[in-house]
């Protein structure tokens, strides 16, 4: 025997210690004598290699038996749970404390450059405003927005509100924060405040009795 055969058969002493597969042409040892319409059963003894998997499992689950037993607070679902609510409710409380500009609503000021209110006018088309509201606001479905009375109120920070939170139930206006950022809102706002005065083609009877801007002395005298 050279030394590769040597090789060989240990490996294949090694195979079938780790298989214990049966010999093949003595089947007829271990079949069992039922039938099952010609198909046949062979008892063959479960792969050791199998076995010491089961095993390994069984002795991890020991230790795992003895860790929840011992260590109640360390694992329970309750617990757990929790804890990753209060780890998750800190990374946004950190979040919003690294970018206050993005969460403090009380100190949006309308914006005034060509970009961004070119920027809004764009938006008012995209987002199908202009469906209920019309291109030039004088509004159909929803209210005339280049008058100066509000139902919901006027300024930007009502405005950006009634965009972000939509109108009264049931009248058509819906919450468009969750698919309008809160850059383009503020745009958007800023676009309608940048139309106030403007007269449109078929203007919508004045709506709402909030109004804003106030008419001062000198425009009313006009
Ligand atoms: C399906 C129709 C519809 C669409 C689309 C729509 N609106 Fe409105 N909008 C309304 C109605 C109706 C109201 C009045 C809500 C109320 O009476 O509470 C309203 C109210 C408003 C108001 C407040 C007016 C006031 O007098 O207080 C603003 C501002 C406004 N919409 C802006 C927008 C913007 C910006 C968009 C696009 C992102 C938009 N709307 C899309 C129907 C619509």
């Amino acid at each position: 025997m050279n030394k590769n055969s040597e090789k060989i058969s240990g490996w294949k002493r090694f195979m079938k210690s780790m298989t214990k597969a049966h010999d093949l042409g003595t089947e007829e040892d271990i079949l069992l004598d039922h039938d099952y319409d010609g198909i046949k059963e062979l008892d063959n003894v479960l792969p050791p290699w199998w076995l010491y998997g089961f095993y390994i499992t069984i002795a991890i689950s020991a230790f795992y038996v003895f860790q929840v037993l011992t260590n109640p607070d360390d694992y329970n679902q309750a617990n757990e749970y929790s804890i990753a609510v209060a780890e998750g409710k800190a990374e946004v409380e950190a979040y919003k404390a690294a970018n206050p500009q993005l969460f403090d609503d009380s100190n949006i000021v309308a914006l005034t450059d060509e970009a961004s209110i070119a920027k809004g006018k764009a938006l008012f088309t995209e987002k199908t405003c202009f469906a209920c509201h019309l291109a030039d606001l004088g509004g159909s479905i929803g209210p005339n927005l280049t008058d100066n009375t509000w139902i919901l109120g006027g300024g930007v920070k009502n405005i950006f509100n009634t965009i972000s939170k939509g109108g009264r139930p049931g009248k058509g206006m819906i919450a468009w924060e969750s698919t309008i950022s809160r850059d383009e809102r503020i745009q958007l706002a800023s676009y309608i405040i940048s139309m106030q005065g403007t007269t449109p083609a078929n203007p919508k009877a004045a709506e709402g009795d909030i109004i804003w801007p106030e008419v001062t002395e000198e425009a009313a005298v006009e």
